[in-house]
């Protein structure tokens, strides 16, 4: 058997280790990073490049091709590889719009009446504004498609509002995404991820996990696509959990099936708790990253079935079930990331990082010569499973110790 994997990132690190473990012979993996190198083979054919992807997997007559970013969904890997015949994990460009379209997710939460924050969509700047101007703040303003996770702004009050919409809808800072966008009510609480396996014949929970959005520790300084993760969330007890299937993933699935949307893949929603209720601020059409750093490494048993299962449309034929230990992930990034990063520095010391229950995904890295250097804005995801959150933030710091590559950052609060 042979399995592709799409991507490059951390995220894909962590799926082609537990391709890995699943003992799966040979993986591939477009285009990969340094760390994927020493499990797969790396191609050099990019995440959106549909067509290219279709060819190779048709050469090598792979079993099962797994996608990593929601880029390769927006440009129509699922639907082409499909129309191929060839198997692949995620859902279709239609489906996928649950993320890559907010308003349409939003529309469809409104009609079946899942909780999530009262909106109003727009698509003129001029509307948006009239309406910014008549309610209470702060309000989050949201550019309709996907813009790296910096198309959600909070506003603290009109001004920025119409400064944020005149950037999104007028200047088109976020290109296309922001030809329309979505005015919402902000929510304080505490905010979770939930990840399911789904496909038209039902669904299988994956569990849950957290991510740490912004640059420093205490939740300061600018939001990065994630500094680290830890899984389970700290946030969602067994009846919250309860809560969120019942309330949110049943009427989902009811709500796809109704529409007459087929959707294979893994959904992960984001969630804001408040008052012990969840409401669902955001789907994605994907595998979160850093979430999944932190969650694969606590599937017990092999998945590439179920995802085989999911990607075909076939019962589940097995239950997932996750290692009670917890994880926690914790990102190295460059010097200048998220603005600026600093890339071409030498990384030292990821040998003596290496040990029982630690896992360094990588993910801006490049080898060059048998050298491992950064080659982009976030480069590593150490992580570590233990009994406990402080054993396993007391492993995953302590392999980060061991790792050193100049103008490194991290958090120290990851799990704390
Ligand atoms: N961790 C956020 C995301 O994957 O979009």
């Amino acid at each position: 058997m042979n399995v592709l994997v799409i991507g490059s990132g951390g995220r894909e690190h962590a799926i082609v280790h537990k391709m890995k473990q699943d003992g799966i012979k040979k993986i591939y993996c477009a285009p990969g990073n340094a760390g994927i190198e020493e499990l797969a083979a790396c191609v050099p054919i990019k995440s959106d490049d549909v067509r290219g992807l279709v060819d190779f997997a048709l050469e090598k007559k792979i079993y099962l091709t797994i996608v990593g970013p929601e880029l390769s969904l927006q440009a129509g890997i699922v639907d082409a590889f499909t129309e191929r015949g060839l198997t692949i994990f995620g859902p279709t460009r239609q489906a996928a719009m649950l993320e890559t379209s907010k308003s349409f997710a939003k529309k469809l939460l409104k009609k079946y009446g899942i909780p999530t924050p009262q909106f109003e969509v727009f698509d003129t700047s001029a509307d948006a504004i009239d309406y910014a101007g008549t309610i209470s703040y702060p309000a989050v303003i949201k550019a309709d498609g996907i813009a790296a996770g910096k198309g959600v702004i909070i506003a603290e009050d009109s001004s920025q509002a119409i400064a944020a919409i005149k950037d999104i809808m007028d200047n088109r800072v976020f290109g296309d995404a922001g030809k329309v966008v979505l005015i919402e009510e902000f929510m304080e609480g505490a905010e979770s991820s939930y990840f399911v396996l789904s496909n038209e014949r039902g669904f299988l929970p994956l569990g849950s996990a957290r991510d740490y959005k912004r640059l420093r520790d205490h939740d300061d300084g600018p939001n990065t696509g994630g500094m680290g993760s830890i899984s389970p969330s700290d946030k969602l007890t067994p009846e919250l959990e309860e809560k969120v299937v019942k309330k949110i993933v049943y009427p989902l699935m009811e709500a796809l099936e109704k529409e007459g949307i087929v959707y294979r893949g893994v959904l992960y929603a984001g969630l804001m708790i408040v008052d012990d209720e969840p409401y669902v601020l955001e789907f994605n059409a994907r595998f979160g990253d850093p979430e999944t750093q932190a969650l694969l490494p606590r599937v017990e048993g092999e998945m590439v079935g179920i995802l085989t299962d999911s990607a075909k449309g076939r019962m589940f034929s097995d239950r997932l079930s996750l290692r009670q230990d917890v994880s926690v992930c914790v990102v190295m990034a460059s010097k200048g990331y998220p603005a600026s990063p600093q890339t071409d520095n030498v990384i030292e010391g990821l040998k003596d990082a290496i040990g029982k229950d630690i896992f360094i995904f990588h993910a801006g890295t490049r080898n060059e010569k048998g050298i491992i250097k950064t080659a982009g804005g976030r480069v590593l995801g150490v992580t570590a499973l233990g009994e406990s959150m402080k054993a396993a933030r007391e492993k995953a710091y302590r392999a980060i110790g061991s790792i050193v590559f100049e103008g490194s950052q991290f958090r120290s609060d990851i799990g704390l």
